[in-house]
C-alpha cells in the first residue's frame, strides 16, 4: 500500500515557480488496480516518478506499506519491491530478451519459466526469446516485452506508465492472468477501456487531485460533466 500525503512539487522554469503536484492526498491500496487519468500534462508521470523516487516532492511524504519512504533513493524503493515501466520503453542492443528476463527476475530462468513471461503478456514466445531487446522490434513490442521484464521483476508496488501507448494490453480478456493477486498497481491511462477494469480511479488536473473514488462512481461523473478525459476507444 501507498499512501501520499500533502505531496507538492514544485520547480522552477523560466525563472517562475511552477507546482507540478499541489497536495496530492492519496492511498493506492494493495490487490487493486489503481488508474490514474487526466489530460496531458495534469501531472500524472511526475506523480508516478515522485512514487518511485526518481523525483523527490518538495514537500510531503509518502509511506509504503506504513513506512516512511520519502527520502529513500530509486534503488531503495526498487529494493523494498516497488517496480516502474517507463512510458517509453529502454531497449539495449545485443542483450536477449532471455539474459533481460534473468536479469530482471534475478536469477537463472529455465526456457519455459522465461517463455511463461512472455506468454502472459500474449507474444509467442519461442519466436522472441533468443532475439535482441533493440529498435528492429515494433512498439507494441518492446511495450509487451517491457511488461513481461516488470512482471519478471515482481515486486508488492507495479507502476505502469500508460502501457497502452503502442499496445492493446487492455482489451486482452483475461486481464487477471497478467497480474497477479496481492499486489498494489498503479496505471497511468486515458483509455475508458481501462478505466473500466481498473477497481479505483485518480483524477488529475493541473496537478490536483479532481476525482478518486471507485471506478464506477468516477466514470459516471466524468461522464455526466461530459469530462473529455476519458477517451472512447
Ligand atoms: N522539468 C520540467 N520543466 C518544466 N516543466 C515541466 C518539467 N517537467 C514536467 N513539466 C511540466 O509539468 C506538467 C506535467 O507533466 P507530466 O509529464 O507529469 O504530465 P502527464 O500528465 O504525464 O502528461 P501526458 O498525458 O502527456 O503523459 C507538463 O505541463 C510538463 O510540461
Ligand atoms: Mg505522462
Amino acid at each position: 500500500m501507498i499512501e501520499l500525503k500533502h505531496i507538492y512539487y514544485t520547480i522552477m522554469d523560466n525563472e517562475k515557480e511552477k507546482t507540478l503536484l499541489n497536495d496530492i492526498n492519496c492511498t493506492f491500496y494493495d490487490n487493486c488496480i489503481t488508474a490514474i487519468t487526466g489530460q496531458n500534462g495534469s501531472g500524472k508521470s511526475t506523480l508516478t516518478k515522485i512514487i518511485m523516487g526518481i523525483l523527490s516532492p518538495t514537500s510531503g511524504k509518502i509511506y509504503f506499506n506504513g513506512k516512511d519512504i520519502t527520502d529513500t533513493t530509486v534503488d531503495e524503493r526498487a529494493k523494498m519491491g516497488i517496480t516502474y515501466a517507463f512510458q517509453q520503453p529502454v531497449t539495449f542492443r545485443g542483450i536477449t530478451i532471455k539474459e533481460l528476463i534473468d536479469i530482471a527476475s534475478k536469477e537463472d530462468n529455465s526456457l519455459s519459466k522465461a517463455c511463461e513471461y512472455l506468454s502472459r503478456v500474449g507474444i509467442c514466445a519461442k519466436d522472441y526469446i533468443n532475439r535482441e531487446f533493440d529498435k528492429t522490434l515494433s512498439g507494441g513490442e518492446q511495450k509487451r516485452i517491457e511488461l513481461a521484464l516488470t512482471l519478471a521483476k515482481g515486486g508488492e508496488c507495479v507502476i505502469f506508465d500508460e502501457p497502452e501507448a503502442g499496445i492493446d494490453l487492455w482489451s486482452f480478456d483475461k486481464l487477471n492472468e497478467i497480474f497477479e493477486k496481492n499486489i498494489c498497481y498503479i496505471v497511468v491511462s486515458h483509455q475508458s477501456r481501462l478505466l473500466k477494469r481498473a477497481d479505483k480511479i485518480l483524477v488529475l488536473e493541473n496537478g490536483k487531485v479532481s476525482n478518486f473514488g471507485n471506478s464506477n462512481e468516477i466514470i459516471d461523473k466524468l461522464q455526466k460533466y461530459k469530462c473529455k478525459l476519458v477517451r472512447e476507444d
